[in-house]
């Protein structure tokens, strides 16, 4: 299929031009102004649309047994809800018990994807315990292309692993020049506050951020930046939700500690009062870290604009309110945690950030796409608009108008943390190597054509 859209504003992360992109079976072919269409192309009207490359979700659940469940999304629901939403790749977190083999692990979560998903997908591969088999395992899943681990400090006796195995990990990944992605709270001061609480009579969902305040975060990110240093591993911090935490990841970088700093769209636009409602409607804000006091947002706006702050994800993480939630309506330690999101991250971003005067559109592309692709060894194949690049492209329309609502969103959650949100701007076609996947606004793609993404490291 040979595709020109024509006409558009062409953004990349540092400029804006004015032209046209001819898309030549899976790639781009040619970048220019006033190009012909060749024969049987079809024309994709650009004008007054920005045309984007596709966008980059860098920390995605959707196969997720947690917390006594199992998240409700699959790869035909999320990565259709990806592309609604504008974005075309998404890296989803391998989570395995630590009773699980590394391997089977791997190759379970590759089966839930593997011809079931419309978008591009890689992984992190979770090291959640670390034994005489692991470096072996981790290493076969290197070469057959996850070039990042994931590792939890919280959430002690599930994911969490303790300090000999992180150094462990952080050491073998320095030996095979892997990035490792990091979960960052202490857990023992969780698990020990979430006990006082409740001997309280705390069992409200409020009581979830008392459980972990910001300086657990910010311990966390102090105890990984100490053992980055120490073995001279590249680490990635997911989830940043505070000032507290930035300040200790960027005193680290400043010393020389290798650290890109991920933070979410639910931390740029929701707070602690959201989470502080009485019930099952404060449960729907439970995820770790916490929504934070509102007083962060601009620091986390702030630090994007400037680079400091490398990427915006969602830790899309669908468990719904009917059955999942509701686990935890007497006991807030039972609360699934996490807040379903892939769908509205670009809009939202491009809502609250650009529209709202805190980032530009080149900003977009930077924390959206471009820096997701260079971190994780998928540029310049992913995050640019050039020549050579697969054609994922992103034609947004700023001039639409739209309300976000549970009723009319496909993913498989019964609510939307951002019900109601006043939205400008949408992904109106979304084309993923050189297919239309969404058009005018509505999913034609085919589930099943995604492709997993062999990688190698990242791009400094
Ligand atoms: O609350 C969250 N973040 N849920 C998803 C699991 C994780 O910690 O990433
Ligand atoms: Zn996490
Ligand atoms: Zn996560």
């Amino acid at each position: 299929m040979t595709i020109l859209i024509r006409g558009g504003s062409i953004v990349s992360e540092s400029a804006t031009s004015e032209g046209d992109v001819l898309c030549d079976g899976e790639r781009v072919a040619q970048v220019g102004k006033s190009l012909s269409a060749p024969k049987g192309a079809r024309v994709i009207d650009a004008r007054g649309k920005f045309v984007f490359p596709g966008f980059i979700d860098p920390h995605v659940h959707i196969h997720l047994p947690f917390m006594g469940t199992l998240a409700k999304d699959t790869y035909e629901s999320a990565s259709r809800a990806a592309l609604l939403g504008g974005t075309t790749t998404l890296i989803e977190m391998v989570c395995p018990s630590r009773r699980d083999d590394p391997l089977e692990a791997f190759d379970l979560w590759m089966s839930k994807a593997v011809g079931r998903s419309a978008c591009d997908f890689t992984f992190h591969m979770g090291v959640t315990r670390f034994d005489d088999t692991t470096e072996a395992a981790l290493s076969e899943i290197v070469r057959r292309g996850v070039t990042s681990f994931k590792v939890f400090l919280a959430y002690k006796g599930a994911f969490g692993v303790d300090d000999a195995e992180l150094y462990k990990t952080l050491a073998l990944a320095k030996r095979l020049g892997v990035v490792v992605t990091a979960h960052c709270e202490n857990e023992t001061l969780v698990s020990e506050r979430c006990r006082e609480l409740l001997a309280r009579g705390r069992t409200d969902p409020g009581a979830h951020h008392e459980s972990r305040p910001p300086e657990v975060e910010a311990e966390g990110v102090n105890h990984l930046m100490t053992f980055a240093e120490l073995t001279g591993a590249e680490v990635y911090i997911v989830h940043l939700s505070c000032a507290e935490a930035l300040e200790r990841a960027l005193a680290a970088r400043a010393r020389g500690v290798k650290v890109s700093i991920e933070t979410l769209i639910q931390y740029l636009i929701l707070d602690k009062t959201h989470a502080e409602r009485p019930g099952l409607e404060g449960a729907k804000f439970v995820m770790s870290p916490p929504l934070r006091d509102k007083r962060n947002q601009r620091v986390l706006w702030d630090a994007l604009k400037r680079g400091d702050i490398d990427t915006v994800a969602t830790d899309h993480a669908p468990f719904d309110v009917a059955t999942q939630k509701r686990m935890g309506e007497a006991d807030f330690t039972k609360i699934p945690n996490g807040i379903p999101s892939l769908e509205d991250r670009v809009s939202l971003l491009y809502t609250r950030g650009v529209e709202g005067g805190l980032l530009g559109v080149h900003d977009l592309v930077r924390v959206a796409s471009a820096n997701a692709a260079r971190r994780f060894g998928l540029y310049p194949r992913k995050g640019v608009i050039a020549v050579g690049s697969d054609a994922d492209i992103v034609v947004f329309d700023p001039a639409h108008r739209g309300t976000i609502s549970a009723a009319t969103h496909s993913m498989a959650v019964d609510y939307n943390a951002f019900e109601g949100s006043p939205v400008i701007g949408r992904a109106e076609t979304v084309l993923v190597r050189g297919e239309v996947a969404v058009d005018e606004g509505r999913f034609v793609g085919t589930i099943g054509r995604g492709q997993f993404l062999a990688r190698q490291g990242a791009t400094p």
